[in-house]
């Protein structure tokens, strides 16, 4: 088993009896599975707040075998993990979690567990000076407070993560998050597969924040993004940097044939409209029924120097001039005369287009409404007790 496989399966075993955990177990051991969850519970954990460092330690059992892991928690610094012989460990903290619990808190369903599921040791040693107490009980409780963040499915809303992985979708030139936060929510428990075009990061920083955002909100998901630049350091378990060109089809395609379906595709790319246009036609067909395409920063539609429009009205080759055409496409069974041949794959398969200020949302589906019939002429609609759009006019005049 890979470890992209290996994180996948646990994934979704959040959600799968506990027959299905105690197999992978089986099959994967105890010491790796509990690696993956400490990794996951430390990418979730929030920053440390106590003052005096505390060494706390994560376990995770099974049957009659256990995985420690000691953390040492401080604020200011990132947390790290201790080797169990380091002569300084001193653990303030114990918390021991059956493995299928830790499991389902990360994996399960977002909603805190209903009843205690781990067992929580505080203070097992009496400090050597007791003038230290106070200060030792308030950084312990602190300690286990950050560490319990980590072991949760919920979390922060988008425009906090925003800000904390340092991406600009929030309070910044965008505001975005709640959008994103109104059309996400619904898949937010399920195990998605993402991808975001454009990673972002500047010289010196590798960037990734936003991939970090959604790996943190869709704590079941597999996150991908797509660059120009190689910025494969970033891969993690569950985040992987992709690199390619927006703009060139074959690209697009192949990666997804590779990585995809995606329930959700972002285009925060580069922003030029050929390649929003490139990217949506390549990629439109990858969105899983029932997924969302996101374009953001329309607003290059009318910006010539991006490919864009200059003036009050967008060109059919902006990404405007896409949405527009998108929007027709939704209404395929309206147009009068009825087009002869197959529909195309936005006619089939576009059920709404959702836009704010510089920011669409698409989503695919069956769009199989019909139309109303075209014998539903003025007698027929006459014989249901309406009026001619005529006697309409008519009434209006005479008011
Ligand atoms: C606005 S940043 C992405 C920011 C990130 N999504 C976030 O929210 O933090 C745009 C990124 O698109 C990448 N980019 C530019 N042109 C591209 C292209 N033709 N194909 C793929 N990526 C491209 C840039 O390298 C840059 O990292």
């Amino acid at each position: 088993m890979t470890p992209d496989s290996l994180v996948e399966r646990l994934v979704l075993t959040g959600t799968a009896p506990d027959s299905e955990i105690i197999l992978l177990v089986k099959e994967a051991g105890l010491q790796r599975l509990a690696g993956v969850l400490v990794d996951e519970v430390l990418f979730r954990c929030e920053d440390p707040v106590n003052t005096t460092a505390v060494d706390v330690a994560l376990e995770v059992t099974h049957g009659d075998e256990l995985r420690r892991t000691v953390l040492r928690m401080v604020r200011g610094e990132p947390i790290r993990v201790l080797d169990a012989d380091d002569p300084s460990v001193l653990i303030r903290r114990h918390f021991r979690f059956a493995l299928p619990d830790l499991v389902r808190r990360l994996y399960g369903p977002a909603q805190p567990p209903h009843s205690r599921d781990f067992t929580d040791v505080f203070l097992p040693e009496r400090p050597a000076d007791l003038s230290e107490l106070p200060q030792i009980l308030q950084a312990t409780h602190q300690a286990g407070g950050t560490l319990l963040s980590g072991c949760t499915t919920g979390g922060p809303g988008l425009g906090a993560l925003s800000v904390a992985y340092g991406s600009d979708k929030w309070a910044s030139f965008h505001w975005y998050t709640q959008h994103y936060e109104h059309h996400f929510a619904r898949y937010r428990d399920r195990p998605v597969r993402v991808l975001e075009i454009g990673i972002g990061g500047y010289a010196g920083d590798l960037g990734g924040p936003s991939l970090k955002m959604w790996k943190r909100y869709f704590h079941r998901g597999l996150v991908y993004g797509l660059d120009l630049f190689d910025k494969s350091a970033l891969d993690q378990p569950r985040l992987t940097a992709l690199t390619g060109d927006q703009g060139d089809p074959d690209t697009l395609r192949e990666l997804a044939e590779k990585h995809g379906p995606f329930d959700i595709i972002i285009d925060d790319g580069s922003h030029e409209n050929e390649h929003v246009r490139i990217s949506f036609d390549a990629l439109f067909p990858y969105v899983r029924p029932g997924g969302l395409y996101v374009i953001e920063d329309l607003q290059t539609a009318y910006w010539p120097r991006f490919g864009g429009t200059a003036g009050a009205e967008t060109a059919p080759d902006t990404s405007i001039g896409l949405l527009k055409r998108l929007l027709d496409d939704l209404h395929y069974a309206e147009f009068d005369p009825k087009p002869e041949g197959a529909r195309t794959v936005t006619q089939a398969q576009v059920i709404a287009v959702h836009t704010y200020h510089n920011i669409a949302f698409v989503e695919k589906g069956v769009n199989g409404e019909s139309s109303i019939p075209a014998w539903m002429d003025d007698e027929a609609w006459k014989a249901l007790g309406a009026i001619t759009p005529e006697e309409g006019r008519e009434l209006g005049r005479s008011r």
